[in-house]
């Protein structure tokens, strides 16, 4: 089963999309960039940045641009396909509550008008296939189902659905009844997201749902980046996992202006990296470094954490992959 990487605003930036593709090349076979938006008037330089050709130079990755109003939406798709881009993914299921409430993202999906809006906007642009990333519903997990015809006469190359609805956000149960009900009901591929963390996860909804377009996985892949590998050695596992870790180290220096920033960014990453694994301890020493020096020192310690488990010194988890 293909796996797909999401987005996720203020982790998989272009420099983690391309270390991650470097390191674990042919485990994703698509990346996508968190969305594109236009805030005060007008698009982030950062977010362009993210989405650019020349950035962007190791995986297959596709940008997505937010569902909002009409004339904006128009803007998004108009610049991202001057760049170049023939596939944009749609995203219609950020539930962020300020997004939301302005009928954007999630927000949409109660409103069937606007979403039909929207879509006639997006066949205008002749050549490009769509994909749209989307929710259950707002507040209740069958709103999709009067989407459905609306969707379905838009002819995506896909659609992904995380099986919540906006008000759970990323918690509560995932609602695969209402999941196994969209697939059933899909004239289109349908790709899965939500809580994958494993192989044995991706098995799992592999086997449950097989005419899956694919599957994508956010935050289990920012903790297990070695996810979707084979027969994955722990000891080559925990190489490649410094190897990664260190790619993002060089790359940030340099992107990033001096040492503050690389440390807060490289403490943002362990928010997810490698959760539940190595020594609590060299963990909060990690997040507590105050300096890139003392970061370094801790890191080096959480390594060898991994490596006294991996060796039965200190009994523990097992390779997640
Ligand atoms: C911090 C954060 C930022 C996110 N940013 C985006 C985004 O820009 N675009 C998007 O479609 N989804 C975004 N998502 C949702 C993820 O792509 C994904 O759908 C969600 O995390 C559920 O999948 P998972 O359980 O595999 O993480 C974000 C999620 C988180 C936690």
């Amino acid at each position: 089963m293909e796996l797909l990487a999401a987005p996720l605003q203020g982790f998989t930036d272009y420099v983690w999309r391309n270390a991650h593709s470097t390191v674990f090349a042919g485990n994703v076979s698509c990346y996508y960039a968190p969305f594109l938006r236009i805030e005060k008037g007008a698009f982030r330089n950062k977010d362009l940045r993210d989405i650019a050709p020349e950035n962007n130079t190791a995986g297959t990755f596709v940008p997505q641009v937010i569902a909002c109003p009409a004339e904006q939406f128009a803007l998004l798709i108009d610049k991202t396909a001057s760049m170049g881009y023939r596939s944009i993914d749609i995203n219609m299921g950020c539930p962020f509550p300020p997004l939301v409430k302005r009928h954007c993202g999630a927000g949409i999906l109660s409103y069937p008008n606007e979403v039909s809006k929207l879509l006639d906007i997006a066949k205008k642009f002749n050549g490009i296939d769509f994909s749209i990333k989307m929710r259950l519903g707002v507040a209740c997990p069958d709103e999709w189902e009067t989407l459905m015809p609306i969707i379905a006469g838009f002819d995506p190359i896909h659609v992904t659905l995380h099986p919540r609805t906006a008000m759970q956000q990323y918690s509560g149960n995932i609602d695969l009844e209402q999941f196994s009900n969209f697939y059933a009901a899909a004239s289109f591929p349908v790709v899965y997201n939500g809580d994958i963390t494993t192989n044995a996860d991706i098995g799992n909804i592999a086997a449950k749902y097989p005419q899956l377009r694919a599957i994508m996985a956010g935050r289990g892949l920012l903790a297990n980046p070695a996810l979707n590998t084979d027969n994955l050695q722990y000891t080559d596992e925990i190489c490649l996992l410094e190897n990664l870790h260190n790619l993002l180290l060089e790359q940030y220096r340099m992107h990033l202006c001096g040492d503050a920033h690389l440390l807060a960014k490289m403490k943002s990453l362990w928010e997810y990296f490698l959760a539940g694994r190595g020594s609590r301890k060299c963990r909060k020493k990690i997040m507590k470094s105050s300096t890139i020096e003392k970061y370094r020192l801790a890191v080096e310690e959480f390594w060898q954490s991994l490596a006294d488990i991996g060796s039965g010194i200190i009994p523990g988890q097992q390779p997640l992959a």
